[in-house]
């Protein structure tokens, strides 16, 4: 039964179609028959080989088929690998034919290159920080997008999405452009939750001016390095796996899962800006109980 709040499956990197992917997409969809998600978000690098007439059979229906027949939506984050070779552009086109949601069916959602999506009281900025070729375009265009949509004073969890990570104990280490251009500009305009992938492994670093950071790049295929951080890491793995979120009125809950169904790690994450005023003294986050099973929209 759909429990109240939003109830996310995060996972990241999975687009090979090995066995690991399956192994994740299995998994997923053991713990939806537990809690259902409301829709899974990806944190990029859903295809990592070129595009061929049965690259989605392989990198995304096959091993999702049974949440995909089940109804989740499956949000997708633009990753370096899916900027080469101009991937995005028949992902994009997928996404318009599949369109999960008109449909109100599960499936494959990338509605543009950045874009928002609205679920009860949530709001996800997906941003592109990728490009063919580049490590590091200078996001001008994602950040005055999210500047946009995150001036809006609502009560919303405000949940940002990009491929890149800014610190990281993995392969890379902490991403010295990300962390340049995303600080300051986090300063100005916070959010609860920052999501990213490009990473193969899975980390949640201690908050930094409240907000928590968190590397989802585990979905098919590990990597063991491990580099210094500048922000202190309070979880890790290496295991295959995935994330769920959940967001309720004055917290949140992250699980790490892994391939197993194993929970590893449980952090109960409280409201940012609870003291905030919303004119609702029965409820201090300024929320009502969702009336109806809605569905998210995005646009
Ligand atoms: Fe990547």
């Amino acid at each position: 039964m759909q429990k109240a709040g939003t109830h996310i499956a995060i996972y990241g990197d999975a687009g090979r179609g090995n066995a690991e992917q399956f192994d994740l997409g299995r998994i997923m969809a053991r713990r939806h028959a537990l809690h259902p998600f409301r829709f899974a978000l990806s944190t990029g690098d859903n295809q990592y080989d070129a595009t061929t007439p049965d690259i989605m059979k392989r990198i995304f229906e096959e091993p999702f088929a049974e949440l995909i027949r089940a109804g989740v939506p499956f949000y997708q984050t633009p990753g370096n690998h899916d900027m080469d070779e101009d991937r995005i552009t028949e992902q994009l086109r997928y996404s318009r034919e599949v369109n999960a949601l008109s449909q109100g069916k599960g499936g494959w959602v990338l509605p543009a290159p950045s874009y928002v999506i609205r679920d009860r009281f949530v709001k996800i900025i997906v941003l592109n920080v990728t490009a063919a070729g580049s490590e590091f375009p200078y996001p001008h265009e994602a950040l005055e997008f999210a500047a946009a949509e995150l001036a809006e004073d609502t009560p919303d969890w405000k949940i940002l999405c990009c491929h890149y990570h800014l610190w990281s104990t993995g392969l890379r280490g902490d991403h010295k452009e990300m962390k340049k251009v995303f600080l300051p500009f986090l300063e100005r305009h916070p959010v609860d939750f920052f999501f990213a992938g490009h990473e193969h492994h899975a980390e949640v670093f201690a908050p930094w001016n409240g907000m928590t950071f968190a590397i989802v790049g585990h979905g098919a295929e590990i990597r063991k390095h491990v580099m210094p951080s500048a922000q202190p890491s309070l979880f890790r793995t290496n295991e295959i796996g995935f994330t769920e979120l959940t967001l309720e009125a004055d917290r949140a809950s992250l699980v790490f899962v892994d391939r197993q169904g194993r929970e590893l790690w449980h952090q109960l994450v409280p409201r940012r800006n609870l003291t905030r005023s919303t004119g609702n003294q029965s409820d201090p986050a300024g929320y009502e109980q969702p009336a109806a099973l809605d569905r998210p929209s995005h646009s």
